[in-house]
């Protein structure tokens, strides 16, 4: 069973009932900063994309991006936001339904996936299928950014705590990756406070 109960779909699709807390209308500012320090290749894959913001600030930065959610409601949501772009964004920017977890079937060689609190959904042992089918997808050279909740709350349904020693023993050089950066940094949120969390930037060899 997964954090977010026997069907993680269905919790996700409930959620987006209504608007998600994570919904804040705009890329996080620690992602934002990431991407600014080390910029992406293209093709850019959005994990888990929501309605699209991230996605829509890296097309409007000149990105050929593919946002990647299973909701259909918040897919369909996504491209009602490109209507609404420039032409010129609207034209680098796609939204597909379909399982973040294994990017490798959408069959593009990526330059780039960008997982802003996607990760941190799977447990340990969903992560390493993860990793391992998302080390197939990134071509070499290609980076991987990564911000996820650093804390653990005594909860249901909610992200686990991703620790920096997790962060390094995944993308260590013998596992096929260069860590470019690694640091503390906040998930910010519509409902709370900022959750404390990690952010990294990872690069295939
Ligand atoms: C915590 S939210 C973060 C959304 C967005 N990336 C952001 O930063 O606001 C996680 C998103 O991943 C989606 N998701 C969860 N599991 C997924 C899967 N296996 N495949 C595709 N999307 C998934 C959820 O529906 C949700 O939109």
């Amino acid at each position: 069973m997964s954090r977010f109960g026997a069907d993680p779909h269905a919790f996700f699709t409930r959620v987006y009932a209504d608007v998600a807390p994570w919904e804040i209308g705009d890329a996080q500012p620690d992602m934002a900063r990431l991407l600014a320090a080390y910029p992406p290749a293209d093709p850019v894959l959005d994990l888990g994309s929501a309605t699209g913001d991230l996605a829509i600030y890296l097309a409007n930065l000149g990105h050929e991006v593919i946002g990647l959610e299973f909701v259909a409601a918040a897919v369909e949501q996504a491209r009602a936001k490109i209507s609404r772009l420039p032409a010129e964004s609207a034209a680098r920017l796609r939204f597909v339904t379909g399982d973040a977890t294994r990017p490798s079937a959408l069959g593009i060689p990526l330059g780039a996936a960008v997982d802003s609190g996607f990760l941190h959904l799977l447990d340990p042992a969903a992560t390493d299928l993860f990793i391992a089918d998302l080390a197939r997808a990134i071509a070499p050279g290609g980076r991987y950014y990564l911000h996820e909740f650093a804390v653990e709350f005594p909860i249901d349904n909610v992200p686990r705590a991703v620790t920096e020693e997790e962060i390094e023993t995944r993308f260590s050089l013998a596992s096929g990756w260069r860590l470019l950066e690694m640091r503390r940094a906040e998930f910010f949120n519509r409902v709370a406070q900022p959750t404390p969390a990690v952010i990294a930037c990872a690069e295939r060899v």
